[in-house]
Parts: structure tokens; sequence; C-alpha cells
């Protein structure tokens, strides 16, 4: 295993976390697409304020409830609504405009490594999000392509977010091309 170091280059999860703090604001609505262990929607909950609003979905009962025990022992719980579905119905649960919405793709770490993301329905729910999304609204998506049918989800998305039109989306790829270990691979999507 190569220990990764970074000093300015910051790692998708790090430049997750970033972009984050420098976009979003107090009172606004947010999305977490897939919660798992609850690290984004809690710092996304904190970011909000109590006048914001964070959605997180999550098809494993497991993670929406100990999700649910994270953000009541930070007094977060009443800012969040936890949806135990897919992401891909996401329309059938947010009815206004949303700021942000973030996807961190792949299987619950800790968890059954079988339940993961699938290539359908993550384009599906993306589809529906961008439509979602406030004008200037930010779209991210964390890509794993180290376990079976990563690269492949990870090829989708690219394909489809290298479809978009130029006029209405801009479309960015963080990747470290000169890592081994399958480095994670962040898009970001600005809505116009
Ligand atoms: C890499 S984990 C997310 C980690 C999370 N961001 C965190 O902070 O711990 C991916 C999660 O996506 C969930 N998932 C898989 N398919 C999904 C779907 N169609 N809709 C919503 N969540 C899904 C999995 O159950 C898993 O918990």
């Amino acid at each position: 295993m190569i220990e990764m170091s970074f000093k300015h280059f910051i790692n998708p999860i790090e430049t997750v976390k970033k972009m984050a703090h420098y976009y979003v604001k107090e009172g606004q609505t947010v999305v977490d697409c897939t919660v798992g262990n609850g690290n984004d929607i809690l710092m996304l909950s904190e970011l909000v304020g109590e006048n914001g609003i964070v959605y997180g979905f999550d098809i494993q009962s497991t993670a929406i409830n100990k999700t649910k025990d994270l953000l009541t022992k930070h007094g977060l719980e009443k800012r969040t609504i936890l949806i135990n579905d897919g992401h891909e119905n996401i329309e059938k649960h947010i009815k206004g405009k949303v700021h942000l919405v973030v996807y961190n793709l792949g299987y619950l770490p800790g968890g059954d490594k079988n339940i993961k993301t699938k290539p359908i329905t993550t384009l599906e729910s993306i589809k529906k999000a961008l439509v979602l999304l406030h004008n200037n609204g930010i779209l991210l998506i964390t890509c794993y392509t180290g376990h079976e049918g990563g690269l492949i989800e990870k090829k989708e998305v690219k394909k489809y977010l290298k479809s978009l039109d130029q006029k209405k989306y801009n479309v960015v790829e963080f990747n470290f091309i000169n890592q081994k270990n399958n480095p994670p691979i962040l898009y970001g999507v600005e809505k116009l």
C-alpha cells in the first residue's frame, strides 16, 4: 500500500469538503444522495445552519438508522430529512430546488460490499438531480474504480457528464493520473 500525502493538491474526499465549506451558505437546501456512515451529511447539516435542510438518501436502513443516531448526538436531526429509498426516486421526495447535491458512490465502508450503487440508478438519479439544481448550483460525484463494477459506473458517469451542453453546465474531473491503487475520481457539475 502506497502512502498518499498531499500538499496543495488534495484528494477528492477533501476537495468535496472544501467545496462544500466554500459553497454552502446558511439556510440552503442540499442533498446527500449516498448517506452511508453519515460523514458527509453531518458536515452538510452543520453548514446549512438551523434554517437549512439536508435531504439524505440510502437504500440501507442500517445506514439511515446509524446516521439518525449520529445526527441526534450532534443535535442536528431537525434540519435533516433521512430517506430510506433509492436516490433514483429523488424527485418523489424533493419538490423544490436545491443548491448542492453530493454522491459518494460504491459500497458502505465496513458494510456489505455487494450492496452498492449501480450505473443505471446512479445515472437516473444524476439526471433528475440536475433538474432539481438551482442555477449556479453544484453537483459533486466521487467515483471509485477499484471494486467490481466501479470502473464501469465511473465510465458511464463520465460519458453522460461529457454529453452535457456546455452552455448549460460546466463539468470538471479531478483525477490523480499518476497514482497507483485506483484513487477516487471526482466529477463536479456547475449548472449555469
Ligand atoms: C460509499 S457509501 C457512502 C459513504 C458516505 N458518504 C459516508 O459519509 O459515509 C455508498 C452508499 O450508497 C448507498 N446506496 C447504494 N445504492 C443506492 C441508491 N440507489 N440510492 C441511495 N443510496 C444508495 C449504499 O447503501 C452505501 O451506503
